[in-house]
């Protein structure tokens, strides 16, 4: 992500995918086009909703429940359930796409490139740490993918913790074969959380479709997503928690070794 987009931003680029469909109508790469500036649509669209998300949660954080105003940014926070989960479904359509747009990069400066990130996890009043190792493999990725997964893993992070709290990024190498998968060389991410911890009764529904444990906001789309990405690039994603301690998801890329 480059910059805050603006809803001006926003309209010039539905503008122009308007305009690409009108002029392509005839051209065999026409989906292909339509999906690129699709995925910028909609990666700017979730940024701007994040924006929104982000700061009616934290009104209702300050405001009394029932008050006027915690009842006018839960409404704000309804709403933008909604839009989410459009957002959710187009992502999941565009992902049935053969991989196109793989670009050879490293994930670290994919994480710190993510603005948008630091600014949720500010708002909540957490902390971001971020533990590197050197020399750390490339990845081939669908940067918009693994962009998104991981805003959904750090947003889960912070919403199970107070004010205060620490989410952890790590990311390693590791090398051996894990399960069945073909590679065997890996870049493995850990987010951990100081947060409420997942009872053990539900952790293993977590990745379902629309399965949520937050009543009043969760649309329960976020960890679907997750899992779908790494399995699109023939990753693995583990998840250990602790009820009161906190959550620890583990991810394995295939590392891209040229
Ligand atoms: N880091 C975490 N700490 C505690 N619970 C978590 C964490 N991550 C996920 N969960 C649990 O897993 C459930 C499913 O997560 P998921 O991200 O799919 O949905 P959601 O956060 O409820 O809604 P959405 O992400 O669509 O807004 C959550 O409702 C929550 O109960
Ligand atoms: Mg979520």
């Amino acid at each position: 992500m480059s910059g805050q987009p603006s809803i001006d931003d926003l309209l010039e680029t539905i503008s122009s995918l308007s305009q690409t469909i009108m002029e392509m109508q005839h051209d065999a790469n026409i989906g292909r086009e339509i999906r690129s500036v699709a995925s910028v649509v909609i990666h700017d669209f979730g940024y701007l909703l994040s924006a929104i998300e982000g700061s009616a949660e934290l009104l209702m954080d300050q405001e009394p429940n029932g008050s006027y105003r915690y009842n006018t940014a839960k409404g704000i926070l309804n709403a933008t359930k909604g839009l989410k989960e459009m957002r959710d479904c187009l992502m999941l359509a565009l992902r049935g796409r053969p991989k196109r747009y793989l670009e050879i990069c490293s994930i670290t400066d994919l994480f710190d490139e993510d603005e948008m990130i630091y600014e949720r996890v500010k708002l909540h009043g957490c902390y971001l740490a971020k533990e590197y190792a050197e020399d750390l493999y490339q990845v081939k990725v669908e940067k918009e993918h693994i962009r998104n997964a991981y805003e959904n893993m750090v947003i889960n992070a912070v919403q199970s913790m107070v004010p205060g709290g620490t989410v952890t990024v790590r990311v390693y190498n590791h090398d051996g074969k894990l399960d069945n998968l073909d590679s065997c060389k890996f870049v493995r991410i850990e987010i951990e959380d100081e947060g409420k911890g997942i009872d053990q009764e539900i952790l293993p529904r977590i990745f379902e479709p629309f399965f949520s444990a937050k009543d009043e906001y969760g649309t329960g789309l976020g960890l679907t997503i997750v899992y779908q990405a790494v399995k699109d690039h023939n990753g693995k994603i583990d998840v250990e928690s602790e009820l009161g301690k906190g959550t620890k998801f583990t991810i394995y890329l295939p590392a891209y070794l040229g």
